[in-house]
């Protein structure tokens, strides 16, 4: 198979960094992305690797970025989105004004996206969202209160950004699989990584108390990534689906009618205008 170029989101922790490994040991180009230059550059180095920074919490910071891989990479064939955190008790907001949960899990990466999106269609390439099973379990997206002005819960924003995160995923697939772009979204399994590493934060004790070693390795969490970022889309596998152990799954029936879908595109793409 053909080396790929892949833009890979948090990069330089946890699922990851597990997955560049991975992917540059099968013969890919693998281009980091990470928040902190200095574990950045760590695992670049490791991997030799180029690599970039942005913190995802300044929307201008994920322009910059993209300016700078329209420039570095004439082809992307895989963007995969997979930076991503969950905060604390108490409601934070962005630089740009927005819930903190909402801009980097799901509003940053979208903007990354929709910036990158004539490359991709020239490239006929990919993207691959890490999202979590907490869709399900925690999401219950209300159009009307995105940002969690009326009812902020740590885990329920986390989990309404990664069901967003599906349905931006079956959206893009939608317009754009004709035109060459495809997309899927991905449960990585509960790993024992940096995730949740915000002290006070709704699962911190679960990743960083003793019960830390009955997660799954970081290793194992990249192992659906590797899957779709090393395959080919729609002959290895069908897109515009969620995955759970490289298997199409079921995500929160909110995701499945396409009308949400739709209308959050909508909306997202009017406040990114605004930004
Ligand atoms: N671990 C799990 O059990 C689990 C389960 C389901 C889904 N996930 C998802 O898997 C993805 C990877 O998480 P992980 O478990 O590998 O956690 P991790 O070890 O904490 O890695 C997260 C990565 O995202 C980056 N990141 C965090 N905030 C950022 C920001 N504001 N701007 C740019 N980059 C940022 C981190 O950068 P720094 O190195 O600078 O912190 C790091 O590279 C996330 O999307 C997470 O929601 C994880």
């Amino acid at each position: 198979m053909a080396a790929k170029t892949i833009v890979l989101t948090g990069a330089s922790d946890g699922i990851g960094a597990a997955a560049a490994a991975e992917l540059r040991r099968r013969g890919h180009r693998v281009v980091l992305v990470g928040r902190s230059p200095d574990k950045t550059r760590e695992v670049a180095g490791r991997l030799q690797a180029p690599w970039h920074v942005a913190d995802f919490a300044h929307l201008s910071s994920v322009r910059a970025l993209a300016a700078d891989l329209l420039a570095g990479y004439p082809r992307i064939d895989v963007l995969a989105n997979n930076a991503g955190a969950i905060f604390g008790r108490e409601r934070q907001v962005s630089a740009d004004g927005h819930e903190m949960t909402f801009q980097v899990n799901y509003l940053a990466p979208f903007l990354l996206t929709r910036l990158l999106t004539d490359r991709l269609i020239e490239s006929r390439g990919t993207v691959i969202n890490t999202s979590s099973l907490a869709n399900r379990l925690f999401g219950n997206l209300d159009l009307a209160d995105l940002e969690s002005e009326r009812n902020y819960d740590p885990r329920r924003a986390y989990g309404n950004s990664k069901l967003e995160q599906i349905m931006f995923t079956f959206e893009l697939d939608r317009r754009y699989r004709s035109h060459g772009l495809t997309s899927t979204a991905f449960h990585p399994g509960v790993i024992a990584s940096n995730f949740s590493g915000v002290a006070g934060s709704a699962m911190h004790a679960a990743y960083h108390t003793p019960l830390r070693r009955l997660l799954g390795t970081p290793e194992k969490g990249a192992r659906t990534l590797v899957f779709l970022a090393d395959g080919t889309p729609g002959e290895d596998y069908p897109t515009g689906r969620y995955f759970v152990r490289s298997r199409p799954a079921r995500p929160n029936r909110q995701a499945r009618s396409g009308t949400l879908d739709l209308a959050l595109w909508n909306r997202t793409t009017a406040m990114l205008q605004q930004d």
